[in-house]
């Protein structure tokens, strides 16, 4: 249910709150039989991943530890440009472990093909994605991402910690945002 006060600056919910955590679920599943016997470090990207790993790690049946870093794409307006910044790096020493990060969306594939690339080079032992969404028509680069919670069409999205000028984040849905709220 929306809160009456974003009522209208939705066209569409995408993905409710029930299909989210039955998604999750079934995620968590996939990891805590690939991760079986291992140490996991679970990296969220800050903001958009709040909600994702918040759910995630509480519904893994598992150990795990969690760190978290935050990125920025330079460039101008809403296309991610491939050349990321980061604003906030890891805590956590990455040398041998096996890390899986997770995101709330794949959209150009260019935040996360670096994201991983950069992990990778810290001598980690292994390095997986886990997105909630993935827009395979905005694709740019391939990445490929081992958990995959939904495929979705290339509009842009808010909800469940994705946001617009920091807003919608606190949707427990996702949801298409209407076109008069940015324009
Ligand atoms: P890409 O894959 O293009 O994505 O490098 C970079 C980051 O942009 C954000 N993003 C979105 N945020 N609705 C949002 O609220 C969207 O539809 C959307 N698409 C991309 C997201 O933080 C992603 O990590
Ligand atoms: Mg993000």
């Amino acid at each position: 249910m929306e809160p009456a006060d974003i009522q209208g600056d939705l066209t569409e919910v995408l993905l409710s709150e029930a299909e989210i955590q039955v998604r999750i679920a079934e995620l968590c599943r996939e990891i805590e039989r690939d991760y079986q016997g291992r140490p996991l470090l679970l990296v969220g990207v800050l903001k958009g991943a709040v909600m994702v790993m918040a759910d995630l790690s509480r519904e893994l049946r598992r150990d795990v530890e969690i760190d978290w870093m935050a990125v920025s794409s330079y460039g101008a307006g809403t296309e991610s440009s491939g050349v990321v910044r980061i604003l906030k790096d890891l805590d956590t020493d990455l040398t041998d472990r096996h890390v899986l990060i997770v995101e709330d969306i794949v959209d150009s594939g260019l935040t996360l093909s670096w994201l991983r690339e950069n992990l990778s080079s810290r001598g980690a032992a292994s390095v997986e994605i886990c997105a909630l969404l993935r827009k395979p028509e905005a694709a740019k680069v391939d990445v490929d991402a081992r958990y995959v919670g939904f495929e979705i069409p290339n509009h842009f999205v808010v909800g469940y910690g994705l946001d617009y000028a920091e807003r919608y984040r606190n949707l427990r849905a996702v949801g298409i945002l209407s076109p008069h709220v940015y324009s």
